[in-house]
């Protein structure tokens, strides 16, 4: 077990209609003017922007609002909401939405907060001193964006997406009422389930310091989403089982699933998001259809947490050969996916990268590896072009 620290400070709101008391939680974090930020309209039609509204009129708040956040959001809307938030001095940032819509707020935190240019922080050039403070009503169970320390955000410029972490951007709170997820389509519920395994997989699948207890929660919640996600196929309207993905998603990427580890692998997330910042797919979807082909690469300098993986979470039958186990649990979350309608290869997903774009996004990947990334093997760009070409 390595030392960790564990920091949530994000209080958390859960449960039925609890977006009506988004009044009282703005009103107590004591600021003059919140900019509502929202993505490309879902919130609009299911009215929940307007209930919002009205209950922040109802403690006399003042506000602005900024939608048009897509999904793998863009650098030229986080401009737009800074220059938005300097001019009307807004010094609140409530994200209404999803997790483009929660890290495009969080990006604009950051460069309400900091002089000179915000992309800096996700180039890697310099580290943020500050951002407003950030509150959240989720409406989509994925990302686990409402109680991270991440956000994740596209240059258009080049294509580049880029992630950035900082205690900094840890929302204030989060409002979680699972019945706001009930109007997502199956495939974002999917690829949402698929992202909120995907946080705690890469957080599991380490060479490193871990500990029995945050194996049992890992493993735990990976059964949980699955079982809930099979439910949510043919009853999306099932409370309870929304509620379980919700929560799963928030524990899943607050760090609770890492607590004693190396930090974790996170090469699926590194090469997910050159695919996403190319081709603007789903991030779930894309971890999906390149975990297999990762899994596959690295599982013999893990093997000892891919086939403890196999027995505990995908429950197959011990064969008393840890590596044929392996295989055998690597095929049977390969089958899981598929039943959840998620792609297990770029052709599924619907790309198919020439092999110029390969080594392009096998080139960015390195970069933002920092030429060599994972835990369960180390990858090289050499490593990671063969993955996506292996991927194809
Ligand atoms: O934009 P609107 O109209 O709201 O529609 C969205 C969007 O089309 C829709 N949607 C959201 N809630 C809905 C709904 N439709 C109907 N009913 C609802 N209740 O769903 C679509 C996808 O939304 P988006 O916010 O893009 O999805 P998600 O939450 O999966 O966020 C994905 C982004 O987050 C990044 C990803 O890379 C990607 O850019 N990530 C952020 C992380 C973080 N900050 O910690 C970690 C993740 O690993 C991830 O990288
Ligand atoms: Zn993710």
């Amino acid at each position: 077990m390595y030392n960790f620290q564990y920091f949530t400070p994000t209080k958390v709101v859960f449960g039925k209609e609890t977006e009506n008391q988004v009044g009282e939680l703005v009103k107590a974090c004591g600021c003059k003017k919140v900019l509502i930020h929202y993505g490309g309209g879902s919130v609009v039609r299911s009215g929940l922007l307007d209930r919002v509204k009205s209950k922040l009129d109802e403690k006399n708040i003042n506000y602005v609002e900024l939608g048009g956040a897509v999904p793998n959001p863009r650098l030229s809307l986080v401009y737009k909401g800074i220059e938005l938030a300097k001019k009307e001095g807004v010094d609140f940032i409530l994200a209404v939405g999803g997790g483009s819509a929660i890290d495009s707020a969080k990006a604009i935190g950051y460069g309400a907060a900091n002089e000179g240019d915000v992309w800096d922080f996700y180039d890697y050039k310099r580290k943020a001193e500050a951002c407003l403070p950030i509150g959240v009503i989720l409406t989509l169970s994925a990302t686990g964006s409402e109680m991270s320390d991440s956000s994740v955000i596209t240059k258009e410029e080049g294509w580049i997406k880029r992630g950035y972490s900082s205690d900094l951007c840890r929302p204030v709170f989060a409002i979680m009422n699972p019945e706001l997820t009930m109007t997502l389509p199956a495939y974002q519920t999917s690829c949402g389930c698929t992202d909120i395994m995907m946080h705690t997989m890469e957080r599991y699948f380490t060479n490193g310091g871990n500990m029995e207890i945050t194996d049992s929660i890992a493993e735990g919640l990976l059964r949980t989403v699955m079982a809930n996600a099979r439910i949510l196929m043919d009853k999306p309207d099932d409370y309870d089982a929304r509620a379980e993905v919700m929560w799963a998603g928030s524990i899943s990427h607050n760090g609770m699933t890492g607590c004693g580890s190396d930090g974790g692998d996170w090469m699926c997330h590194k090469i997910e998001h050159e695919i996403g910042g190319m081709f603007d797919v789903a991030h779930g979807a894309g971890l999906a259809a390149v975990w297999g082909t990762w899994a596959r690469y690295v599982y013999e300098s893990c093997i000892s947490r891919f086939n403890k993986f196999a027995l505990n979470v995908m429950k197959v039958e011990d064969t008393g050969d840890d590596k044929k186990n392996a295989l055998m649990g690597i095929e049977a979350l390969e089958k899981f996916f598929t039943q959840i309608n998620m792609p297990i290869s770029l052709k599924e997903l619907g790309v198919e990268p020439t092999d110029d774009e390969i080594a392009e996004m096998a080139e960015k990947c390195a970069v933002a590896c920092g030429q060599e990334g994972g835990s369960a093997r180390k990858l090289k760009e050499s490593d990671i072009k063969e993955i996506y070409m292996r991927a194809r």
